[in-house]
């Protein structure tokens, strides 16, 4: 049913058969709340690398025409030929973007009332929109104080860095390694790791980024630029006892060497020899594509006590059970303007976002550069 004539603006993404792929604002009437359902008026929702997943797919941005007008931008790329047949499910559909924001309750269904005027913060897809609607189950209520701005990136990082040390506990290791850890997530992961005594060997790719982590507290930080890149992780390994990590960038050789390195800190606390390798299992993690090559490594100094995996938030929480996620939801609840909190280059309105210049600088994906996009502004 039609909101009561309520319509508003939401980013579109489209791959059609012919590999193009076309970036669009489209606005469309807000449904009405069923009774358990809320409509927010989102008012921040951030820019993650899942969003510029949906949104890019796998095409070239570097083949992107720009058209339309300010205020209803166009964008249009192509995908290359040999990459459709892997996304054939999405091909033809008009797909919303944005897992998650913040902002007003504006509409509530009859079991929802006391939500009215609340401010929230929603997870689950579709938040690059001027209005979302939601079950009000899912929401959560932001603390007196808290901002939608402070609330938008409330789950995808928080719940991601959460769930690591969740399946850390729950794999029996009792440290962590992680890489890209200057990211978003990886200073969250980092305040996380301080607060609860864990050891968490950082793995960057700069000395910019060593500083930065170092500069917040961070005891053990590695760069894989430095030619003793190698050396450093064993020692760090050794001291921190961390036989997990979780790997962001996936492609190239950084995987392996991690395992290679967690095989060289086992052999130096063992006593004598094992043609196999050691026997404590070392796990490696891939939870993101920031470099979508092939991985790479090489057996020989791993040993046999390994395994290399995916890793994925919603079926983790799944498998941990509706009482964990409720437990680390409240902690993010609790700490969102501390541990959780997240930092901006720029805020931007809907129709912003689909600028090149923009789009350029969002899609580097680089340290310290992460944009919220404001739906509620510049509509004129
Ligand atoms: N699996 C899941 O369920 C899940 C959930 C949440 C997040 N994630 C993943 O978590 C990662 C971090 O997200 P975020 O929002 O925290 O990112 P972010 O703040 O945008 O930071 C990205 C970081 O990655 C680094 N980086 C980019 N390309 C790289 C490459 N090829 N090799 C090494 N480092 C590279 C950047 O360093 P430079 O400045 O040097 O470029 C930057 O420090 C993303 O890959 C995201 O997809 C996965």
């Amino acid at each position: 049913m039609d909101g009561n004539g309520l319509r508003g603006l939401e980013l579109r993404s489209r791959i059609g058969g012919d590999g193009v792929l076309e970036l669009s604002l489209q606005e469309a009437a807000v449904p009405e709340p069923a009774p358990d359902e809320i409509v927010v008026r989102v008012e921040a929702t951030p820019i993650n690398p899942s969003d510029i997943g949906v949104l890019l797919g796998p095409a070239a941005l570097d083949t992107a025409e720009f058209a339309g007008t300010a205020a209803r931008p166009v964008v249009r790329a192509h995908v290359p030929a040999a990459a459709l047949s892997a996304i054939a499910a999405r091909l033809d559909a008009s797909l919303p973007v944005g897992n998650e924001g913040a902002g007003t309750v504006l509409r509530a269904g009859a079991e929802a009332t006391h939500l009215l005027g609340r401010q929230v913060a929603v997870f689950g897809g579709a938040m690059w929109a001027q209005y979302r609607r939601a079950k009000a189950a899912d929401c959560l209520v932001l603390p007196a104080g808290t901002r939608p701005r402070d609330g938008a990136s409330w789950y995808v990082n928080p719940m991601t860095a959460l769930g690591f040390v969740e399946t850390m506990r729950q794999e029996a290791h009792t440290a962590l390694v992680h890489t890209a850890a200057a990211s978003n997530l990886g200073q969250m992961l980092n305040r996380i790791c301080l607060a609860d005594g864990i050891g968490l060997v950082n793995i960057v790719r700069s000395p910019q980024q060593a500083a930065l982590l170092r500069g917040q507290g961070a005891p053990h930080v590695v760069d894989s630029s430095a030619p003793d890149f190698a050396a450093a992780l064993t020692a760090a390994l050794a001291e921190t006892g961390a036989t997990m990590g979780f790997d962001a960038v996936g492609g190239g050789p950084l995987a392996g060497q991690i395992l290679a390195a967690m095989e060289a800190a086992a052999r130096q606390a063992a006593s004598g020899y094992n043609h196999y390798g050691s026997d404590r299992h070392k796990q490696v993690y891939l939870y993101g594509r920031l470099d979508p090559g092939p991985t790479t490594f090489e057996r020989g100094p791993i040993g046999f006590a390994w395994g290399l995996g995916g890793w994925l938030l919603m079926p983790t929480l799944k498998k941990l059970g509706a009482t964990t996620e409720a437990r680390l939801r409240a902690r993010v609840a609790a700490e969102l303007k501390t541990t959780f909190a997240s930092h901006y280059t720029a805020e931007v309105s809907l129709a912003e976002a689909l600028q090149p210049e923009i789009m350029r600088a969002y899609c580097r994906r680089s340290t310290g550069e992460k944009f919220l996009i404001l739906p509620q502004q510049g509509l004129g």
